[in-house]
């Protein structure tokens, strides 16, 4: 009888693929492909939007500022990022870091519908306007959904819970409040309880600047509001 591949094969068969997907105009322009990191049996994933310059240079998501912001979040609720999966909604960076567009979401959603399906996460928690808009279904915007548990259509049994996208919590301090309100509800979500003592809530003055590895200023990555 065949074997069953594991979460880990799965991925490894599916970044094959991905690294060699030319079906939409990103394939000519990126440096990597960026399919996703961390465990393969992750309680919690991440879906962000699309990569950004750093992350197209190295192949790996959220390692620019708003990643470091990620990072910083996740230890809130006693969490490291090998213990999560974090994913885009593109695997591939849009040129000087232009909104993904609709066609491009289309032709590369089956690839994350497919990391769905094989990691199987408890929750998925969308970062922001495109992932949330893409994986629920529905036009909402994340100021006015986040925070709210939702089921997600296509994927019995795990949660959908949107949250602010980092980087927009980087620009406006109000956000950053909200989101980190919001990651303080994910424990609960995942049936853990909240780590003690809480860290202490950030400063309202965003605590990093978006550069590029030139010391320039990175273009935003926009409509994560
Ligand atoms: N913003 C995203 O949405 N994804 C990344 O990987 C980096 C920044």
């Amino acid at each position: 009888m065949d074997k069953v591949p594991s979460a880990d094969d799965s991925l490894k068969e599916l970044l094959g693929r991905v690294q060699e997907c030319q079906l939409c105009e990103l394939g000519k322009t990126r440096t990597n492909t960026v399919l996703g990191s961390g465990r393969a049996d992750a309680r919690l994933m991440f879906v962000g939007e699309a990569p950004g310059y750093h992350e197209d240079q190295q192949g790996v998501p959220f390692v620019g500022q708003a990643g470091k912001l990620l990072d910083k979040l996740l230890g809130r609720i006693g969490l490291t990022r090998d213990e999560v999966y974090v994913a885009n909604v593109l695997k591939c960076r849009p040129p000087d870091n232009r909104d993904p567009q609709a066609l491009e979401i289309e032709t590369c959603r089956p690839y994350l519908e497919e990391q769905i399906s094989i990691i199987k996460p408890l929750v998925v928690c969308t970062l922001g306007n495109f992932s949330t808009k893409l994986l629920s279904g529905k036009p909402d915007g994340i100021s006015r959904i986040h925070g709210r548990p939702q089921e997600m259509p296509g994927h019995q049994g795990i949660a959908l819970f949107p949250v602010y996208h980092p980087a927009a919590a980087l620009y406006t301090p109000s956000n950053m409040k909200a989101l980190e309100a919001d990651f303080d509800l994910l424990p609960a979500l995942l049936g853990q309880p909240l780590p003690q003592p809480l860290v202490e809530p950030s400063s309202s003055e965003p605590d990093f600047v978006v550069e590029t590895a030139e010391g320039q200023a990175e273009p935003e990555q926009l409509d994560l509001f």
